[in-house]
């Protein structure tokens, strides 16, 4: 495992690291009611897309609170090895915890690590999973191509990646509706539980604003993936990618 340092930017002063390091203790909660319990079916539905290729080194980044990685753990033998990777140590905590009490610690691995600098070498894993960090990484933000050459860098060749994200539905009248609830639900709700106005007024932007999924897909490609399919998930609401590294 090799570990390299970013001298542009460090975890520390991204917008994105201070606040995510002021929601953990209401995160979950706050993802089960704002979605109706759906992210939780979304994420096993994204690890089965993951485990149809039958990988043996799984990273998932922006693992947050580690739900994605508990599911993948929960769906594999212990001769698959889970890395789960977020830049914020307090939400990493939260997984931790987690997975100490539904006792699957001893099958997770927790790793500190920025997108834009991933501490493993090339082609280490046959495959990355991503549960709505992807916007995080590529909506506005300056350092997308990077995060993307990293992505790709650590995936072995013929490896792939699984995204799970927010989504445009493809009515209309379903896009406004959902981007009503975004301003009139989740930006208010998410202020009010969390106590952080800013990070959920960031989602709610943020999700209402974000790509259609043909765009992800134009994104993943130029970045030099191949075979990139998706799926909508709930009409639109939200949608699964997957793409290979040649
Ligand atoms: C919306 S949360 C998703 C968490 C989790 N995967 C889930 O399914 O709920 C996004 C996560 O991405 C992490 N993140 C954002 N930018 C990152 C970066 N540059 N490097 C590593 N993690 C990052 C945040 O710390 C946060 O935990």
């Amino acid at each position: 495992m090799k570990t390299k340092t970013n001298k542009k930017m460090t975890p520390d002063n991204r917008p994105l690291h201070r606040m995510f390091s002021k929601v953990p203790a209401r995160y979950d909660l706050l993802n089960r009611l704002l979605t109706l319990g759906l992210d939780q079916r979304w994420r096993r539905k994204a690890a089965r897309t993951c485990l149809k290729s039958e990988p043996r080194r799984i990273m998932d980044l922006c693992s947050g609170t580690g739900d994605l990685a508990i599911e993948l753990a929960r769906m594999t033998s212990p001769d698959t090895a889970i890395i789960a990777a977020d830049f914020c140590q307090p939400m990493l905590d939260v997984a931790k915890n987690k997975a100490v009490r539904y006792r699957l610690d001893n099958r997770i691995g927790f790793q500190i690590a920025d997108a834009a600098s991933l501490p493993f070498d090339d082609g280490y894993f046959d495959l990355i999973s991503i549960a709505f960090g992807f916007r995080n990484l590529t909506f506005k933000n300056p350092d997308t191509d990077i995060f993307l050459a990293e992505i790709f860098r650590t995936i072995a060749p013929g490896g792939r990646l699984v995204v799970v994200e927010t989504s445009q539905p493809e009515s209309v009248w379903l896009k406004k509706l959902s981007a009503l609830y975004y301003s009139l639900v989740v930006k208010p709700a998410g202020s009010f539980i969390s106590g952080d106005g800013g990070a959920y007024s960031y989602l709610a932007y943020s999700a209402k604003n974000y790509f259609r999924p043909t765009d992800v897909s134009r994104l993943l490609t130029n970045a030099g993936f191949v075979s990139v399919e998706y799926r909508p998930l709930w009409a639109g609401v939200a949608a699964i990618h997957a793409a290979v590294r040649p």
